[in-house]
């Protein structure tokens, strides 16, 4: 489905698709399913290091871990199948830890091939003070084979030009886009949190919002459709490891997708199982695929220099 095309805030899931939230360690989970069902795996997986004293002693212990978790996710991917790992940094005593670098080494050992290391960038985050505000993420997107499944006619984005034709060789003259849209690149531009950002019809909805749920580091449904879109067929199985509140259940159900999640927390089964039901129901509000973001017109109160700055900048004490 090309982004230019119209969604519904309140999408239907046909009965026969499967969604199923599993409680419990993502390891055990994942030992007792069977060889190759998935054809795409994604998932944030925790970064739960830093807990032991030692930093480096313990990024070893986590990764060790992580390792032993991901060649199950290997044996339990399809032959044309993609794991998508999205991470961040860890930080720790404001020293930074790119867990993509660290984790690439893993896959490629495991013998996974990357085919793009997408940059997640987002306008909103924290402000840092001794360093540059961080404002992205990293999704590596890896395959099991040569032949994977990559529909890149469904996430084609509009063309910026459309209009452009060649202007020399064989093909002068002629169109040199694609109807459907180009090719969205692997720097993506999805909101984090758009209920934080007051991005919808409705103003002030923020901490109201229905995507919004008390897990502390959701990920957005959108980041999720564009990988199941262009790695998955219609009927393929979806799998998150840790899967949270089920941000990657709703993508994949949204798209006609059979998902799976594992995650150890009670509390977070719950909400994703009755996100799902919501959705069933068509009372999921979700975030339309390819939305424009918001960018100020610099009209907006916010926008503009506050009358404290400007008596700053009079007195010269800026
Ligand atoms: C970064 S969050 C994922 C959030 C998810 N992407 C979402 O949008 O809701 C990581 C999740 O992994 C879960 N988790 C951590 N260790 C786990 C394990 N060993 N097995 C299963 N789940 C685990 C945590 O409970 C947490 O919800």
């Amino acid at each position: 489905m090309p982004n230019n095309i119209k969604e519904p805030l309140f999408p239907f899931v046909s009965d026969e698709l499967i969604a199923d939230v599993i409680q419990g360690d993502a390891l055990d989970a994942l030992k007792k399913m069977e060889r190759s069902k998935f054809d795409l795996i994604i998932t944030s997986p925790p970064y739960n290091i830093g807990k032991s004293y030692e930093v480096k002693t313990s990024i070893e212990a986590y990764l060790k871990t992580q390792q032993e978790i991901i060649g199950e996710l290997i044996r339990v991917l399809s032959d044309r199948g993609s794991i998508c790992w999205q991470v961040g940094n860890y930080v720790n005593k404001g020293e930074v830890f790119p867990l993509d670098i660290y984790y690439y080494s893993i896959f490629k050992n495991l013998g996974l091939k990357l085919r793009n290391r997408i940059i997640w960038h987002f306008g909103h985050g924290l402000h840092a003070s001794k360093r540059f505000s961080g404002r992205y993420e990293t999704i590596l997107w890896f395959t099991k084979s040569d032949d994977y499944i990559f529909n890149l006619d469904s996430v084609r984005i509009p063309s910026k030009y459309p209009g452009k034709r060649h202007f020399k060789g064989p093909n002068k003259g002629k169109l040199s886009g694609n109807p459907l849209g180009k090719n969205p690149s692997d720097i993506w531009e999805v909101v984090v949190r758009d209920w934080e950002e007051g991005l919808w019809d409705i103003p002030n909805v923020k901490s109201n919002h229905p995507e919004k749920t008390g897990h502390p580091c959701q990920y957005p449904i959108e980041l999720v459709e564009r990988c199941v879109l262009a790695l998955t067929d219609e009927g393929s199985w979806v799998l998150d490891p840790f899967a949270g509140v089920g941000s990657t259940i709703i993508g994949a159900l949204k798209n006609k997708r059979n998902a799976v999640g594992i995650d150890k927390e009670k509390e977070y089964c719950a909400i994703s199982r009755s996100r799902i039901e919501k959705l069933r129901e068509g009372q999921l509000k979700i975030r339309p695929i390819g939305k424009p973001i918001h960018k100020p017109s610099g009209r907006e109160k916010v926008a503009k220099t506050p009358e404290e700055w400007r008596q700053l900048k009079l007195t010269g004490l800026e």
